[in-house]
């Protein structure tokens, strides 16, 4: 059964309250939304598997604790992922990285996948997936459904602002999926914007604003 986990490390919700700030340049945004990955992905790899494994220091032979279990991956959606990944590799540097690109049709509002590119043995990896802002939950439900399709079956989901109603559709779609998220926020305003949020996080991120 998955968990939902609400960060309550201060220099995670510190840097989560600066860039919500609507006067931070692109630049600074950025960066910080890399601190902030790297310090989820310290906190969400807690319960990673350890194996003792011999070594030898300097001084002495002695007994340390190594990574054991399953190889990560991580997958961001595109596009607003992309400003995670970095941070994350700072944290686990062997770590492989897969890509989906989801969009929403303007009719049905639905999301639509336009691209999928993941490591051959993701099927084998333990898998985070990536996305700033868990909004109506449309995009990280399908996007973990696809990685389902490929054989996926250890599936963890990080963001760093979620709104209320994506998790729950994250809880109903995927019970088994772990939620890491840096601040739980009020609600989504009409369109569909995280309130109080931080705006659009790709736009954000990318200056395309
Ligand atoms: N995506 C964003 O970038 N911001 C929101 O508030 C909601 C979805």
């Amino acid at each position: 059964m998955g968990n939902v986990y609400v960060m309550d490390h201060p220099l995670i919700q510190h840097k989560v309250s600066y860039i919500r700030r609507k006067e931070l340049g692109s630049k600074d945004f950025r960066a910080m939304v890399g601190e902030i990955a790297m310090l989820m992905c310290y906190e969400a790899t807690r319960d990673l598997k350890l194996q003792e494994v011999e070594i030898e220091t300097p001084i002495c032979k002695t007994i340390g604790k190594e990574l054991a279990g399953k190889k990560l991956a991580v997958v961001p959606i595109l596009r607003a992922g992309l400003g995670m990944v970095e941070g994350m590799l700072t944290m686990i540097p062997a770590a492989k990285v897969g890509h989906i690109g989801l969009y929403r049709d303007p009719d049905t509002l639905e999301p639509v996948e336009y691209y999928c590119k993941l490591p051959a043995d993701c099927d084998e990896r333990e898998v985070f997936v990536v996305d700033p802002m868990l909004a109506t939950g449309g995009s990280s439900v399908e996007a973990i459904r696809m990685l389902k399709d490929k054989g996926v079956k250890n599936i963890r989901f990080m963001c760093i602002i979620a709104a209320p109603e994506g998790v729950e559709r994250m809880k109903k779609e995927h019970p088994d999926v772990d939620i890491y998220i840096g601040a739980l926020d009020e609600h989504l305003n009409s369109h569909g914007y995280i309130v109080p949020g931080l705006g659009d996080a790709g736009d954000r991120i990318f200056g395309t604003k």
